[in-house]
């Protein structure tokens, strides 16, 4: 297996399909600027790995890829809705993502918040409407809901703020973690088996790998925040230490998380391999617990 082949065709897959939501060609409304500063961060670029996750996982459980474009697709649009209010001056408060300068310094902070809020609900509606089998379309749409709600991406989102007004513990920054990040990336894996109608067993690793994965991701995030570059990154530096947080970085420093990602990148390979093919899974992985961005 070429693992970057593999990736690059995913991941072109996902881009093509993306440039059909909310381009120049669907505009010619009064609420083009709207779709102008969805458009802006959606195309920007990204790694694109809650998608792949979706596609690939789809793929190792015997599934159509093409008809869990659209899922992989919305898990994208709110992960982008997610970045665009994660930068905004009254959260992390950053000028740069992905290279480009963050949506509210472009369109200003109500354009923003409503970019944000419609590319929320577009997500649904993109996995809403596909051509899946209605139950398949119904358990993906409900693995997203579970991910972003109270017990996901919010509730993580909120203990965040938390974060920068009072110490928190060991446990509570895992568990900050395991919702702001852990549970969309665990989303995804979940929504590839339920696109393509695999078994509970298979649900239950993918469960497992995203857990790993996303725990692992966001110890390597923390650490970027600090020993990485902006030209590297795309989004600023320092970035965590100027908002006052506790992450895993002043928990337990460089050294230590390291560590920890290597353990939980091993944990995250040990649940890939219970599926029907695993490689790619596996060299994903590895990748990510390395990566530079
Ligand atoms: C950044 O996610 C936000 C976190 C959950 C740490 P990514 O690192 O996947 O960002 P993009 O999509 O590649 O820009
Ligand atoms: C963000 O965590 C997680 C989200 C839900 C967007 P961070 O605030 O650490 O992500 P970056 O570093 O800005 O990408
Ligand atoms: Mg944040
Ligand atoms: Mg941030
Ligand atoms: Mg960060």
């Amino acid at each position: 297996m070429d693992f970057q082949k593999e990736y690059d065709a995913l991941r072109g897959k996902v881009e093509a399909a993306l440039a059909q939501y909310f381009g120049a060609d669907k505009r010619g409304f009064r609420f083009d600027g709207l779709m102008e500063a969805m458009d802006y961060s959606l195309m920007a670029g990204g790694k694109r790995i809650r998608p792949v996750l979706v596609l690939e996982f789809c793929r190792a459980c015997g599934g159509d890829v093409d008809a869990a474009l659209p899922v992989a697709c919305g898990i994208e649009m709110l992960h982008t809705y997610s970045l665009i209010h994660d930068d905004l001056p009254c959260m992390d408060n950053d000028d740069l993502r992905r290279g480009r300068p963050t949506n509210h310094k472009v369109f200003g902070e109500c354009t923003a918040v409503l970019a944000g809020d419609a590319l929320q609900a577009e997500a649904f509606g993109a996995i809403l409407r596909s051509h899946l089998p209605a139950d398949r379309r119904a358990a993906c749409a409900e693995a997203l809901a579970d991910a972003v709600g109270v017990d996901g991406m919010c509730g993580g989102q909120y203990m965040d703020m938390d974060s920068e007004t009072r110490a928190m513990s060991e446990d509570e920054v895992t568990e900050l973690q395991s919702r702001k990040t852990g549970a969309l990336l665990t989303a995804a894996c979940r929504m590839g088996v339920l696109a393509a109608g695999g078994t509970e067993e298979q649900e239950d690793a993918a469960f497992r790998y995203g857990a790993c994965l996303g725990a692992a991701f966001q110890i390597r995030d923390d650490m970027l925040d600090e020993l990485s570059t902006e030209a590297e990154l795309g989004k600023p530096i320092g970035s965590d230490k100027a908002e006052g947080k506790t992450t895993f970085m002043t928990l337990y420093g460089a050294e230590k998380c390291a560590k920890m990602v290597d353990r939980l990148t091993e944990g995250a390979k040990e649940a890939a391999k219970e599926l029907p093919e695993s490689e790619f899974l596996c060299e994903l992985a590895d990748r990510l617990a390395a990566r530079t961005h």
